[in-house]
């Protein structure tokens, strides 16, 4: 059976917790010369722009031995009218699994319904968990546990926000989302984690409260990729919830900061605290490559 990668919870809780284990040992130079993706070709889909996903993504299958290959739709016959399931049928038989960055989650899953191979979300406008999982090996990394963490995340309650609801509820840290009226994050998945999760997920109006005591602070852009035309409006309906030195005053005081970038410096964030002792946002980067490879690897673990 092929497996996808769409959301957080499309792996199990023991899963998660045993990538998130091999990342670790990936990262500390362990099996460095196991190459599980040798003679597999790996699609990688952009219809927006990306620094981390596609060099982390790219990188990371050299690493394992495996070749990839970068497409946008303006390069393919989606751009002339082929449709997405004649698309992932034809895709599926060159590649052995693909990574697609979408505008819209609905054609992430109409690719992955036609597809015969494993599809990884690489960014929707719903969900981003490959971010989710490099954010959840940081917390590990910098805080040692799950149990009792609180992660404050400030902003707005975006793609980002949506696939860190569903690694709280599956790895069970207390997470408290800032945001403004209008800018929780997805109604659906809250529910569901709420329904779930042994932690607390509370969303509520004041960064200040939010960033009560937190061990962590996430931000990110109020303007994500696609929603240009509402920027000035976003921009300032969320101008209080800069994550700067004062608001980090509330939090702990070995409080780490984090970003899953680009950042747009001044707004969402100020430079001093981007660049701060408490910011782990480059580690976070790096992270991405580390729980990606562990991803591969358990996806195609026992594909030919
Ligand atoms: N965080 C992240 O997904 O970055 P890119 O848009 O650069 O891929
Ligand atoms: N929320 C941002 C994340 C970028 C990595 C966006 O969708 O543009």
């Amino acid at each position: 059976m092929k497996r996808n990668f769409l959301k957080l919870t499309d792996l199990t809780k023991d899963e998660i917790t045993a990538l998130l284990r091999r990342a670790i040992d990936l990262k500390a130079g362990k099996d460095a010369n196991l190459c599980p993706l040798i003679g597999r070709n790996i699609g990688l889909f952009f219809e927006k722009p990306s620094t981390r996903t596609r060099v982390s993504f790219e990188a990371g299958i050299y690493q394992l031995g495996g070749n990839a290959i970068c497409m946008t739709p303006s390069e393919l016959q989606l751009n002339r009218g082929e449709t997405i399931a004649d698309t992932a049928r034809t895709l599926s038989r060159y590649l052995n699994a693909i990574m697609m960055r979408t505008f819209s989650h609905e054609t992430l899953e109409a690719f992955a319904m036609h597809s015969s191979i494993p599809v990884i979300n690489g960014l929707s406008d719903l969900r981003h968990p490959c971010q989710a999982l490099a954010d959840a090996m940081t917390l590990l990394e910098k805080k040692g546990t799950f149990e009792g963490l609180k992660l404050a995340y400030v902003g707005d309650g975006n793609n980002v926000c949506n696939s860190l609801i569903e690694a709280a509820a599956v790895l069970g840290f207390n997470l408290t989302i800032a945001c403004p009226e209008g800018f929780e994050p997805h109604s659906a998945i809250l529910e569901e984690a709420r329904a779930t999760s042994r932690g607390e997920i509370i969303v509520l109006r004041d960064p200040r409260e939010a960033a009560g005591m937190a061990d962590a602070i996430y931000t990110d852009v109020w303007v994500s990729m696609g929603q240009e035309k509402d920027a000035e409006d976003k921009k300032k309906r969320l101008k209080d919830y800069q994550i700067n030195a004062k608001l980090l005053e509330c939090s702990k005081k070995d409080v780490v900061v984090l970003h899953c970038l680009p950042a747009h410096r001044g707004e969402e964030i100020t430079d001093g605290v981007l660049d701060g002792p408490h910011s782990v946002v480059f580690d976070q980067a790096e992270n991405r490559l580390h729980t990606q490879k562990a991803l591969l690897e358990m996806l195609l673990s026992d594909r030919q």
